[in-house]
């Protein structure tokens, strides 16, 4: 039988489970950083978050009533194996169980991410985190218990979440944890992480477990300022830096061209062994994308005020200029709305990755709330989401991008990384004492375009 197109809402653990001390869960490098004075917007905590630990049964049912079929959500590896590389925690265990059963009964498949960023901080202290390869070993024996766990119910899974957000802003530009700066490290913890990634899939193949395993990589859209060679090769040149690194060495075994030839001896090289591990390791390739940036290879007039968010690490590395169109409509985080990016990217995707299945891991977006009406009916969101979908839905059916599931970030309101709680990216409004209102702008948009899609 053919699977269904999967339409879905995303989370990830630390952003929404709170219950940060219970049912026996370790700390994570996210509960340390959340400490550093200034880090987090309003000194925010996710030690409660959407309390989604405890009411992950209303969780569900609000996903029923969207309508639903898919629901992307983290695997808390501190909850797994609370000290990163001990002995595995039931309780742990038994709360993923109870989550999945409830997905199941409700006909909501399960899509579970391994690891979204909160590293258990016994890997962090023992290991450097992903500086070292033991943190890579200690994935995949994590890994090997949640297949084991809850191999014979969930058929779709995620190793990694936004490799290039965890090795450039943690371990390049510092605003995540460990909150290091060094130019080289980004590159040795990203070949950290896809040799976890590649260890992972290796043991998901050889134990024999049911259904496909991939990676969700985050890219957004970087278009031509001109159409000179110069500036075609800068694009070009940028989304091999930014998808390309971490999606070409499991595909082909190898970093882009772009890359080695731009960084030399920075970048480590693949072993035999390394290279015989990551590649052809991804049954699927996920996307998280959110906006579009021009590329030059001059420092354009105007337009380069990309902002803090404007996702543009390693820029100097990739010897690209990024800019904006002045004129386009930009979200809280100041990301451009540039729907067509969208559609450009997924055919990046298909033609460079031809044969292997794309999902849309995350889509989404935050605007300012001024007042109750606008949080409720948030126009903004929902034109978004009408635009982004229809974008999505010509590469699927005009240009015949291979696009099997689309998910919104995010389902709820929730901890939003170092903004806190300050931006609102949900589909439901969350607020301490008020879990449950419905944005009816983009929530019942959204369930309005999944029921004509389904038909
Ligand atoms: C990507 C991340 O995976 C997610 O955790 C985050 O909340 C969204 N982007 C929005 O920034």
């Amino acid at each position: 039988m053919n699977s269904p197109f999967y339409w879905g809402g995303a989370t990830s653990a630390f952003q929404i489970e709170g219950a940060w001390k219970e049912g026996g869960r370790g700390p994570s490098i996210w509960d340390v950083f959340c400490d550093l004075p200034g880090r987090i917007q309003n000194g925010d905590r996710a030690d409660v978050a959407c309390d989604h630990f405890h009411r992950y049964e209303e969780d569900v049912a609000l996903m029923k009533e969207l309508g639903v079929n898919a629901y992307r959500f983290s695997i808390a590896w501190p909850r797994i194996v609370p000290d990163g590389t001990g002995a595995a925690n039931p309780a742990g265990i038994d709360f993923y169980n109870r989550l999945i059963d409830c997905l199941l009964r409700n006909g909501i498949e399960p899509f579970p991410t391994l690891y979204h960023w909160d590293l258990p901080i016994g890997c962090q202290f023992a290991a450097d985190g992903w500086m070292a390869r033991e943190t890579a070993e200690a994935f995949a024996r994590y890994a090997k218990i949640c297949f084991d766990a809850f191999g014979d119910r969930v058929r779709h899974w995620i190793t990694f979440n936004e490799s290039w957000c965890t090795s450039v802003l943690g371990y390049g530009l510092g605003v995540f944890p460990p909150a290091r700066k060094d130019p080289d490290a980004p590159y040795r913890a990203a070949h950290n992480l896809l040799l976890a990634h590649g260890l992972a899939v290796r043991a998901f193949r050889e134990g024999g477990y049911a259904g496909e395993i991939g990676l969700a990589n985050n890219c957004d859209w970087r278009e031509p300022l001109t159409d000179s060679p110069a500036d075609r090769a800068a694009a070009e040149r940028a989304v091999q830096f930014f998808y390309g690194w971490f999606t070409d060495p499991v595909v082909f075994g190898e970093y882009p061209e772009e890359m080695r030839s731009k960084l030399g001896a920075r970048l480590p090289e693949f072993s035999a062994e390394e290279r015989e591990l990551v590649r052809g390791s991804a049954d699927f390739l996920g996307l998280n994308h959110y906006t579009t940036l021009y590329a030059s290879a001059e420092k354009p007039e105007r337009g380069n005020d990309i902002g803090p968010n404007g996702n543009g690490g390693m820029i100097e590395d990739q010897d690209v200029f990024l800019s904006v169109d002045p004129q386009w409509k930009r979200t809280d985080m100041l990301w451009g709305v540039v729907p067509w990016g969208f559609r450009r990217m997924l055919n990046w995707i298909s033609r460079r990755y031809s044969g292997l299945p794309i999902y849309v891991t995350e889509n989404g977006c935050s605007w300012p709330e001024p007042d109750l009406a606008s949080a409720e009916n948030d126009t903004n969101r929902s034109e978004f989401l009408k635009e982004y979908i229809a974008a999505m839905q010509a590469a699927k059916e005009e240009d015949k991008v291979d696009v099997r599931g689309y998910f919104c970030w995010t389902l709820m309101d929730n901890f939003e990384w170092n903004s806190g709680f300050a931006r609102h990216l949900g589909l439901i409004r969350t607020s301490p004492d008020d879990l449950t209102r419905h944005r009816k702008g983009s929530f019942y948009t959204y369930r309005d375009l999944i029921r004509q899609a389904r038909g």
